[in-house]
């Protein structure tokens, strides 16, 4: 059985806390299933970290889709959410039903998730009344990077901070059944996980969320070159790659490898016979 909405809400008022990690292919994704990670995004982080993109903007739906399937594939008891791509639920209401059903029906996941706030709290109580789940995003939101200004903390003026708790209500009002922060300062986010019910789940901001989300690639240091303040390795994929790679290639020039161990033997008067 798959992680329920209700069971990500029980376990805010347990105290209990959430941890949610991104992934975008079969393989990590039953791994992080199998260590036991309750929410998984298949963030359209996708296009910065696997596709190579600048930003999150060019993703679309059908690479989306796709993935989302990938990783639906590879696991049994996350609940696997959807990550809306710019621009496919800003236009109309009809636009966000269609692209969202697609994450359900074609992908296969089990919620979705939409940047913004009270901007986008009329779709979202939509989307929830034709039964799917939606995940609210608010602060740093990537796909308003040009809007933003840059990828920065947001909420440490009165103005913003007001906002982001107005967002963060509008959102629970329209029925989201948790909210990501992203690049929030610590004490706001204690401010607005005291004042939803529903779970927040934060990203760079602190630790008073009711849960925590790192990008995959992230935690397991698969990069040097951008390493987030907020986030942690847990491994260096990079190095272990690395190391990895150069060893093989060092093997196959000394033909060190492969071995007998590597290699299916045959009988070898098949190929007298060939020759005769
Ligand atoms: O796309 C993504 O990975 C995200 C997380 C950072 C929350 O939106």
């Amino acid at each position: 059985m798959r992680v329920t909405i209700g069971e990500i809400r029980e376990m805010k008022q347990r105290g209990e806390k959430i941890p949610m990690l991104t992934a975008y292919d079969y393989a990590t994704a039953k791994l992080i299933d199998e260590a036991g990670v309750p929410l998984i995004l298949v963030g359209d982080s996708l296009g910065m970290v696997m596709l190579g993109y600048e930003s999150t903007i060019p993703v679309t739906m059908d690479e989306m889709i796709h993935h989302t399937k990938a990783v639906v594939r590879g696991t049994k008891h996350a609940l696997v959410i959807g990550d809306m791509p710019f621009m496919t639920y800003h236009v109309s209401v009809e636009d966000a039903l269609r692209n969202a059903a697609r994450f359900i029906q074609d992908g296969g996941a089990q919620a979705v998730k939409l940047e913004g706030g009270e901007v986008v709290a009329e779709k979202v109580s939509r989307l929830v009344a034709c039964g799917i789940p939606v995940q609210g995003h608010i602060g740093l939101t990537p796909q308003s990077v040009h809007q933003l200004g840059g990828y920065k903390v947001v909420g440490k003026t009165p103005e913003v901070a007001v906002r982001l708790l107005n967002d963060a209500k509008a959102l629970e009002e329209a029925g989201v059944f948790s909210i990501v922060l992203e690049c929030v300062p610590a004490p706001l986010s204690r401010m607005i996980t005291e004042r939803v019910a529903v779970p927040t789940i934060g990203i760079g901001a602190g630790k008073y969320c009711d849960g925590q989300v790192q990008v995959i690639s992230d935690i397991l240091g698969l990069y040097t070159d951008v390493v987030p303040k907020h986030a942690k390795q847990y491994a260096r994929l990079n190095e272990a790659i690395t190391t990895a790679v150069t060893n093989y290639i060092a093997e196959v020039k000394s033909e060190a490898f492969p071995t007998p161990k590597q290699s299916y033997e045959m009988d070898e008067s098949v190929l007298a016979q060939i020759e005769a």
